[in-house]
C-alpha cells in the first residue's frame, strides 16, 4: 500500500501520534488549563517495542499539541502504562510552594535467561506543567513478590480517607494500595476473584465516584478494568466495569456486577481506556479516553508510518435503568464547537430522509438521529464497493456496526464482521449517535448506554451516506448531519 494512500486513514479529529506506534492513553491530568495526554509510544517502528511515554496536550480535548516524549527506558525497564496526578499539598515532597504533576507508571523489566519479566511502579515528576520530568532517585517504589503481571497503576486522592488510593492489575484481579505521600504503599485489599471476565490478564484499571442520575448525595464508584486478548476469543481485548461501594481501603461490588459482565464498549476497537485526573470540581465530569483498537490485530493495521489512535474523547455518567446503575457514554460537548451542519431535518419519514441523503458525502462527521423504534439502517463511508452499516434491529433489540465490507481486512481473519450491543428501546424510540472517521466509526444509542466503536479501512473516496427502513414510513423525529474536523 502506498504511503499516501494509508496516510489518509489519519483521523480528522481523533488523536494518533503523527509517527510510529501508540497503545495505550496514560498520566491523563488536568494541570492549568492544559489536558494533558501521554500514551504508550514506541518511537523507533510502527510496531509495539520498548516502551516510552508519547505526550500532547490540548486545551480543549480535541486540538492536541505535541510536545516532546516525557518518559524513556532506564534501568528499571520500560515505561509501561500509568497515571499522573496534582500534587496540590506537596504530599511527595518533590515540590516548593506552587503545586506539580507526579507520574505513577509501571516499569517492565525483562527477566534474565529462562526468568520471568519483572513490572514494579517509579514515579517522575515535572515542576514545569510537565515539560520536562525528572524520575524519583527511590524508584522503583512498588514492587510484589509474586505477581508477574503488577501494573498499570491509577492512581487518586481519597477525599473521605484523606490519601492517596492506587487501583494497580495484579495476574486476574486488582489490588488497591493507600499512600500518604505517593512513596510509600501500603496494601489494602484485591478485588476481583470469582466476579466479572476473567477471559484475558487484567489490565488498566481505573477507579473513580460518579453520581446516579446526576445526584450527588447518591454516589456510586465505577470500576474499570481492562481484559487482555487470549486465544480463541472472537472479541479480542476489552474493557469491563463494575459499580460499587469504596470506602478508601475495599470495593464492594453492586448486585448487578455481582450477576452479570458488563462492557464499557460492545465494537471492538475500544482499550485501555482510564479517566482524567483533576478535571475541576467547577466541571464535574469524568472525562474518558480509550486506545482504538485491539491487541488481536493492532500490530496489523493498514496504516502506513504511523499507528494507533484514541477514540473520540468521553464523558462518563452513571444512570439508573431498570434499578441498577449503568454506565452512560456521550462524546465530550468540546467536540461540538468542530461541527459544520451538513442536513438538519424534523419530522420526517424515512423515505423523506433517504432521498434528502442521495449525493451527500460524509468523509468525518457526525450524525445524530432520533426515529420511532422499528428496524432502520444507515450505511456510512459507502461507495467504490465499501459500506460500513449501522443500524437498529427492532426484532432483535440490538444496535449494531457492521464492518464487513467496509474496507481494508485482509490484514486479520477476525477483523471483519458484525458487532452488536442490546438496546431495549422500551419508550418507543430509538436515538444513535454516530462519530465516522477516516479509520473510524462510533455509535452511542439509546442516550449513551449502548455503545460500539469500530476501526475501518475505506477507500478515500467511499464517503457516501444512505439511509433504509424496513418500513418507509418510520418516523424520523431528527435528522442532524455534520461534518467534524479540526
Ligand atoms: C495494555 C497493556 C498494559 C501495559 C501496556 C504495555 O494494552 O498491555 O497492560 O502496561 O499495554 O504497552
Amino acid at each position: 500500500m502506498s504511503t499516501f494512500l494509508s496516510h489518509n486513514y489519519r483521523g480528522a479529529y481523533h488523536f494518533s501520534p503523527k509517527e510510529n506506534w501508540m497503545n495505550d492513553p496514560n498520566g491523563m491530568v488536568f494541570f492549568q488549563g492544559e489536558y494533558h495526554l501521554f500514551y504508550q509510544y514506541h518511537p523507533y517502528s510502527t510496531i509495539w517495542g520498548p516502551m516510552h511515554w508519547g505526550h500532547a496536550v490540548s486545551r480543549d480535548l480535541v486540538v492536541w499539541e505535541d510536545l516532546p516524549i516525557a518518559l524513556a527506558p532506564d534501568e528499571h525497564g520500560t515505561i509501561f502504562s500509568g497515571s499522573a496526578v496534582v500534587d496540590w499539598n506537596n504530599t511527595t515532597g518533590f515540590f516548593g510552594k506552587e503545586p506539580g504533576l507526579v507520574a505513577i507508571f509501571t516499569q517492565h523489566a525483562e527477566g534474565a535467561e529462562g526468568e520471568a519479566p519483572v513490572q514494579r511502579q517509579s514515579l517522575a515528576y515535572s515542576t514545569d506543567a510537565g515539560r520536562t520530568w525528572t524520575k524519583y532517585a527511590g524508584n522503583p517504589v512498588l514492587a510484589h513478590d509474586t505477581f508477574v503481571d503488577f501494573r498499570d497503576p491509577k492512581v487518586f486522592w481519597h477525599e473521605a480517607s484523606a490519601q492517596w488510593v492506587m487501583i494497580v492489575a495484579c495476574g486476574q484481579t486488582v489490588c488497591l494500595y493507600r499512600s500518604p505521600n505517593l512513596i510509600d504503599w501500603t496494601l489494602s485489599s484485591e478485588f476481583g476473584e470469582e466476579i466479572g471476565s476473567h477471559d484475558g490478564v487484567w489490565e488498566c484499571p481505573d477507579l473513580f465516584p460518579l453520581p446516579v442520575d446526576g445526584n450527588p448525595d447518591q454516589t456510586k464508584w465505577v470500576m474499570l478494568v481492562s481484559i487482555g486478548d487470549h486465544q480463541g476469543s472472537a472479541e479480542g481485548s476489552r474493557t469491563q466495569y463494575f459499580t460499587g461501594d469504596f470506602d478508601g481501603e475495599r470495593f464492594k461490588p453492586d448486585a448487578a456486577s455481582q450477576t452479570r459482565v458488563r462492557w464499557i464498549d460492545y465494537g471492538r476497537d475500544n482499550y485501555a481506556g482510564v479517566s482524567w485526573s483533576d478535571v475541576p470540581a467547577e466541571d464535574g465530569r469524568r472525562l474518558f479516553i480509550g486506545w482504538m483498537s485491539n491487541w488481536k490485530y493492532a500490530g496489523q493495521t493498514p496504516t502506513g508510518g504511523w499507528r494507533g489512535a484514541m477514540t473520540a474523547p468521553r464523558e462518563l455518567r452513571l444512570q439508573s435503568r431498570s434499578g441498577s446503575a449503568e454506565l452512560i457514554q456521550q462524546p465530550a460537548r468540546e467536540l461540538e464547537a468542530y461541527r459544520k451542519e451538513v442536513l438538519s431535518l424534523k419530522q420526517v419519514t424515512a423515505a423523506q430522509a433517504s432521498a434528502k441523503l442521495a449525493g451527500l458525502q460524509l468523509e468525518s462527521g457526525e450524525i445524530r438521529i432520533g426515529f420511532v423504534s422499528g428496524s432502520l439502517e444507515m450505511k456510512v463511508r459507502a461507495g467504490a464497493g465499501r459500506e460500513t452499516v449501522i443500524g437498529y434491529s427492532a426484532a432483535a433489540g440490538e444496535v449494531y456496526i457492521d464492518r464487513t465490507r467496509a474496507g481494508a481486512a485482509d490484514f486479520h481473519p477476525l477483523f471483519a464482521g458484525r458487532h452488536t450491543a442490546v438496546l431495549d428501546a422500551a419508550d418507543g424510540t430509538v436515538d444513535l449517535r454516530i462519530l465516522i472517521d477516516r479509520s473510524s466509526v462510533e455509535v452511542f444509542a439509546g442516550e449513551g448506554l449502548a455503545v460500539l466503536t469500530d476501526l475501518i479501512y475505506p477507500d478515500q473516496v467511499s464517503t457516501g451516506l444512505s439511509l433504509a427502513a424496513d418500513d418507509e414510513e418510520t418516523l424520523i423525529d431528527s435528522l442532524d448531519i455534520y461534518e467534524l474536523s479540526i
